[in-house]
Parts: structure tokens; C-alpha cells; sequence
């Protein structure tokens, strides 16, 4: 009898939580989004990190509802309650690095205005020593926090035909990189960019040098190549590595049942039953990717809980654009529920 108990107790203090964690009952990524009065996490007009391209707030937007909704996972799990003074102990004299795209920026903006909102007297101190990285260090807790700007994580080498993006290298970045002990990577969007906004004049992988081929099978192949460099360099008893996943834009009003329309003029979330989009068609890949490597890299799976956010862009209301942006998302809002993720899987491992 005793060991019956023994062995429940075991049971229910061992097995449990991680089948809390990681179990189907416990899936994060699938809920809706509620309103919370006790939302937004901070004012980001007391933000220092404010970007022109995210303070919608200072740029116009009379509506403030969007920051008052917190995601709900279904299910039985809860997101933990942000705690930034518990998340800077955890990270104390460690370095974090996002490495992306602007939405990785975004991500980053977030991530600093809330740590600052948790500590707003902390000592602070910056740097930005050239176009590609920059970063902010909390002097009290020697955490520095750093943005690592590379659109399609792979190199862009200037040769004699023009500028080669290599498929098969991630050189450049990855010396960088390993100097942190948390990185969260991201890329996609730039890999659909033609025109004046592609930065590349040719591709090429392995001793292949294309004009262009299909950008989907060329980000895969990209992807493969990071996530090689991950297995074969990251030690993963002192680097954690996560993947952002993929940020949708809100463009076509059909998939949230309103024909013609964009995100402009939006001021709630849809409901999931509201919601037509469907999954985006690059998390399969990135999915598969990840479970074929073989160190842990964790995903945010951010795409459907970012998907009913029509309402978080910044539309008009930004400092930079004239025209609607419905690609990036207001800071505060929207990207302080992937740092919740963050935050849920580096202090409460879930
Ligand atoms: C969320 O869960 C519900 C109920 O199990 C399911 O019908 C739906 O397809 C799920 N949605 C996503 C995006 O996983
Ligand atoms: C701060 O952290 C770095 C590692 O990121 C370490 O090398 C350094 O010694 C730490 N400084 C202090 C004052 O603890
Ligand atoms: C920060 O400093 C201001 C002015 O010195 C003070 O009023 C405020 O209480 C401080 N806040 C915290 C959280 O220490
Ligand atoms: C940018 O900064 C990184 C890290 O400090 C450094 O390795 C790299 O050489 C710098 N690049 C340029 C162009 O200065
Ligand atoms: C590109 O490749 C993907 C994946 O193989 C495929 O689904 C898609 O139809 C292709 N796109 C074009 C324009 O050929
Ligand atoms: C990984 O890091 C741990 C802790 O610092 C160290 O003991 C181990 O030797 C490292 N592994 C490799 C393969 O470098």
C-alpha cells in the first residue's frame, strides 16, 4: 500500500507536470482571445525603446482596445503571468539575441518595454556598433538583450556576377550568434520580395547559380542550412534556441469574412469561428525542419493567434510609412504575447 502511494505520488509529481507542459491537453497555441482589463502589461508611452514604426499610440490611434485582450490557450494550461523582475533573475548575466527580420525587431521592441516596465529605473546602457546588431544591457542583472538584423538568415556575398545569396552558408551570421545564450531566430517574409526589395542578384547552392527559383523551396533549403549549423554548433546545456515562427499580414479581408478590406479601421480580434485563413502553408516546412534536427529548438507557433489579430497593426498610425501596414503590430500589443511565450518557456519551461 505504501509503495501504491509511493509510486502515485511519484506519479503525480513528476509525470504530471510534464505532461502539463508538453501533453495534448496543454496546447498553447490553440484558444481565443479574451478582453483583460489588467491589459496592456506597460504603457509604452513610458517605453524608451519606442520605434516610429510600432508606437501607434504616438502616432495617432485613437482606439486602444487592442491592447486590452489576453490569449486564452484552450484547454486546461494557462499562460503564466508575466513577472520581468523573475525573468531578468533567471537570464542574469546572460545574453539573448533575436536574430530576424523586422518582425523579429518588433518581437525585441516588446521584449525590452516590458523588462523596462518591470525595472523602469534600471541602469541601462546601449550600443549599436554597426548596421547589423545591436543591443541593451541591463546593468543590474548584466543581461544584455540584442537584435542581430539578417532577412534570410543565409549569407549575402558581393561577387564579380553581383550580390550571391548562398543557400548553403551561414558564416556571417553564425560567428555572432554563438555569443548568446538565447536566441530566437526568425525569417520568411524578405524571401518573397522581388524588385528594388530583393537584396540578391543571384542565388546560389552548392556549385548551382540561379537567376531565381521557387522562393518556398529556396527558404526551405535556407532553413535546412541553419538548422545544420544549429546541430553542429550550438551546446545545448548552455544555448537555448527558439524559432518566432510566421507572422501573418492581414491584406485580404476574405479570410476574416469582409471582402475588399484590410486591417485599416479594425479594432477587434476575430473569433475563432470567424476566422477563414487557414494554416500558412511555410509553418509545415518550418515544422518538419525542426523535427528532423537533432538539438531542441523550440517554436512559437504565433501564426493562428496572430491571425485573429487583425486589429494589432499599426495601419496608418506609424511613423515611417504612408501607406497602410498591416505586416507589423503595435508595440505594445500584439508581440507581448509572444514574449509571454518566451517568457513561459524560459522560466516555467512550458
Ligand atoms: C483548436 O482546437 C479545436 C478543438 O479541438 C479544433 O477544432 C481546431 O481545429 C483547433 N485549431 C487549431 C488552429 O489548431
Ligand atoms: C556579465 O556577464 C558576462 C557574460 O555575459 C560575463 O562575462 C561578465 O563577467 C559578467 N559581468 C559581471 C560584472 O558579472
Ligand atoms: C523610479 O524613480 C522615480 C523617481 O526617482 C521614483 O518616483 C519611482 O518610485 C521609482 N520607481 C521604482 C519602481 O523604483
Ligand atoms: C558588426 O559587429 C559585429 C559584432 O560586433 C562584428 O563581428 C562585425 O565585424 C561588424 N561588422 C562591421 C561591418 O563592422
Ligand atoms: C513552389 O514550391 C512549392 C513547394 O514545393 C509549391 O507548393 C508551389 O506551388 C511552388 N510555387 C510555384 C510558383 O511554382
Ligand atoms: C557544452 O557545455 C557544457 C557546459 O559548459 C560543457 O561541460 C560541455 O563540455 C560542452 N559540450 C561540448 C560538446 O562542447
Amino acid at each position: 500500500m505504501g509503495t501504491m502511494i509511493g509510486v502515485m505520488l511519484l506519479l503525480v509529481v513528476f509525470v504530471m507536470p510534464l505532461a502539463w507542459g508538453v501533453g495534448a491537453r496543454c496546447d498553447l497555441y490553440n484558444g481565443s482571445w479574451v478582453e483583460d482589463e489588467s491589459y496592456p502589461l506597460y504603457d509604452s508611452r513610458s517605453c524608451p525603446f519606442g520605434r516610429k514604426e510600432f508606437d501607434c499610440l504616438r502616432y495617432g490611434r485613437p482606439d486602444t482596445k487592442y491592447l486590452k485582450f489576453r490569449w486564452e490557450p484552450a484547454g486546461t494550461c494557462n499562460l503564466p503571468r508575466f513577472d520581468g523582475v523573475k525573468l531578468m533573475r533567471t537570464l542574469r548575466g546572460k545574453k539573448v539575441m533575436f536574430v530576424g527580420d523586422s518582425l523579429t525587431l518588433n518581437q525585441y521592441i516588446s521584449f525590452l518595454c516590458l523588462l523596462h516596465a518591470a525595472v523602469p529605473n534600471a541602469t541601462l546602457s546601449s550600443s549599436s556598433d554597426n548596421r547589423s546588431l545591436s543591443a541593451v544591457t541591463f546593468e543590474d542583472y548584466n543581461l544584455t538583450v540584442m537584435y542581430y538584423k539578417s532577412h534570410y538568415l543565409v549569407d549575402i556575398v558581393k561577387e564579380n556576377i553581383g550580390r550571391v545569396l548562398k543557400l548553403d552558408s551561414v558564416q556571417i551570421g553564425g560567428s555572432i550568434w554563438l555569443t548568446a545564450d538565447v536566441l530566437v531566430f526568425n525569417t520568411w517574409r524578405w524571401w518573397l520580395s522581388t524588385g528594388s526589395r530583393q537584396e540578391w542578384d543571384y542565388m546560389q547552392d552548392g556549385d548551382r547559380t540561379v537567376k531565381d527559383m521557387n522562393r518556398t523551396v529556396a527558404f526551405s533549403r535556407a532553413l535546412a542550412t541553419w538548422a545544420n549549423w544549429v546541430d553542429s554548433s550550438i551546446n545545448s546545456s548552455t544555448t537555448r534556441v527558439f524559432f518566432q515562427g510566421i507572422s501573418p499580414d492581414h491584406y485580404r479581408g476574405t479570410e476574416w469574412g469582409e471582402k475588399g478590406s484590410t486591417c485599416e479601421g479594425e479594432t477587434d480580434p476575430s473569433s475563432p469561428s470567424a476566422y477563414h485563413g487557414g494554416p500558412i502553408p511555410q509553418v509545415a516546412i518550418v515544422k518538419q525542419q525542426l523535427s528532423k534536427m537533432s538539438k531542441p529548438v523550440y517554436l512559437f507557433d504565433i501564426s493562428y493567434l496572430s491571425q485573429l489579430r487583425k486589429d494589432a497593426h499599426p495601419s496608418k498610425y506609424n511613423g515611417v510609412k504612408f501607406r497602410v501596414d498591416c505586416t507589423h503590430w503595435c508595440v505594445g500589443g500584439l508581440p507581448d504575447t509572444w514574449n509571454l511565450l518566451l517568457y513561459a518557456a524560459l522560466v516555467h519551461s512550458i
